[in-house]
């Protein structure tokens, strides 16, 4: 958070400065005092004008809550210490009759909520991939809310639907996409991977859907929910694509290459996968929903060769791009063939033709679209290219401290090449006591990481992706797991 303090004070060891969050919220705040100018009419003082004072008492507390939060997060268990049905339990059976004051809901987060949350925005967050939901985007997410432009046709939100098309324009060139593709935002890569394989169907009028042992759980879920097949390929030994192996693809609908796998983020070998679907036809999805955002770096730019023959790619914002659930970035060379697979227009949506294919809707699942875009915008804008990469490079760069610790140390290993900003480790010894140790740290509280299986091999792995991680909290990770291992 240090790029958008209001004072510009380096990162401090304690707790967050959140000091950027007040003042810009209270800014906000501020501006949204008069709205006299918004009105179509000019009427200044009309009957009809909202009553908004309790949105400015209630704002500023909520504000002040989530500032205050983000302060004290590092002081807190990373990992929420409740049993299942603990928090429904406390939570009454039925919505109250009678209306309650705002303030009675920020009670209970505190109260009934936080003991049940697991705190992603927390510096020793480093379990899956890290993420974090930075002040900009924060802020933004409420104006979204304040605004309530639902997408489902251009003409109902036309500003968000040409903001997620800029955006997602911006975001390629900072990534180093080919201009002139077709993006737009899903909730989620599982989202966006399945629209994709929905248009290579689409596309194809083939069923089989290809990908490696490494690739991510939601291309067999979206296999399985379009009743196709699923082929998977094996990896080699550094988890990547065995392309020699991809077999007949006579039936391929797509391949899906994976930049950055979930277990161990190896890099699939893009432009041979490329190559292999010219040569049948079959159409290439990238999933890139971690490493993506990477690529702003130009050092990690390897992982993106061949990238520009992908038909689609995803990229997940709400992953390392400082941006929070949900934003997932989906770019297609072939936007025709999405529109082929998603256009259902109702008469009740009709417009003319021109302006349908203006409407977001047109190219994914969802008719009623929300705006993501505005919080990416806010990203883009408030941190910049500069310190997006700052963010990348200070993840990997405590990630390699982190692997130079674990190499070194006698009886630990480190279990597969380290590209980005994840570590993937272990203890010498049977998967058993990898097994124990994992839940020995979490149940500290004081860090949480999570586990895969690599090569047959239960394995630990530690991704660096909260921005206000230091290496104090690296350091710290290193000294629960060394003390955890020595205890069991
Ligand atoms: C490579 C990869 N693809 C897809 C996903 C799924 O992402 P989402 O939760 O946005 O569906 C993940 C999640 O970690 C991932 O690592």
């Amino acid at each position: 958070m240090s790029g958008l303090r209001a004072d510009g004070a380096a990162e401090s060891a304690g707790a967050a400065d959140v000091s950027g969050l007040r003042a810009d919220g209270a800014a906000e705040s501020a501006g949204a005092a008069d709205v006299s100018g918004l009105r179509a009419d000019g009427a200044a003082e009309s009957a009809g004008a909202a009553d908004v004072s309790g949105l400015r008492a209630d704002g500023a507390a909520a504000l002040e809550w989530a500032a205050s939060y983000l302060e004290r997060v590092s002081e807190l268990p990373v990992l929420a210490q409740v049993a299942p049905g603990e928090i429904r339990a406390r939570l009454p059976k039925t919505a109250p009759d009678e209306p309650e004051p705002f303030a009675a809901v920020l009670r209970d987060l505190d109260e009934v909520l936080l003991p049940g949350v697991t705190h992603w925005q927390h510096p020793r967050y480093f379990a899956y991939f890290a993420t974090t939901a930075s002040e900009p985007a924060i802020l933004a997410e409420m104006l979204a809310a304040a605004l309530n432009s639902v997408a489902i046709l251009w003409r109902t939100a036309p500003a968000s639907t040409e903001l997620e098309g800029v955006v997602l324009d911006w975001v390629a060139e900072l990534l180093g996409l080919p201009q002139g593709w077709h993006g737009h935002i899903e909730d989620s890569a599982s989202t966006s991977t399945l629209a994709a394989i929905i248009a290579a169907r689409e596309a194809t009028g083939r069923d089989l859907v290809v990908c490696s042992d490494q690739a991510h759980s939601s291309v067999d879920k979206a296999a399985r929910m379009l009743g196709m097949r699923l082929r998977k390929v094996p990896s080699d030994d550094q988890f990547r694509m065995d392309v020699a192996q991809l077999g007949d693809l006579s039936d391929a609908a797509v391949i899906v290459a994976t930049v950055g796998t979930t277990a161990a983020t190896a890099v699939d070998p893009v432009g041979a996968v490329a190559e292999v679907c010219a040569q049948a036809d079959a159409w290439l999805h990238v999933d890139a929903a971690y490493a993506g955002a990477a690529m702003v770096c130009p050092e990690h730019r390897w992982a993106f060769d061949g990238v520009e023959r992908a038909d689609s790619v995803v990229v997940n914002a709400h992953k390392w791009m400082l941006t929070p659930n949900d934003c997932s970035l989906l770019w297609t060379r072939r936007p025709e063939d999405f529109r082929r697979a998603f256009s259902v227009i109702p008469e009740y949506l009709r417009t003319p033709d021109a302006e349908d294919a203006l409407s977001l809707s047109e190219y994914g699942p969802a008719l009623g679209r929300r705006n993501r875009a505005l919080k990416l915008w806010a990203v883009l804008r408030c941190h910049g290219r500069f310190g997006l990469q700052a963010h990348i490079r200070g993840g990997v760069d405590l990630a390699a401290q982190f692997e130079r610790w674990v190499a070194d140390e006698p009886g630990w290993e480190v279990c597969a090449p380290r590209h980005f900003s994840l570590v993937c480790f272990r203890l010498e010894g049977p998967d058993e006591r990898n097994r124990a140790l994992l839940e020995r740290v979490n149940a500290s509280g004081e860090i949480f990481i999570s586990h895969a299986v690599l090569g047959g091999r239960y394995v630990l792995r530690l991704a660096v992706g909260q921005m206000s991680t230091t290496e104090d909290d690296v350091r710290r990770a290193w000294e629960v797991l060394t003390r955890e291992a020595a205890a069991l």
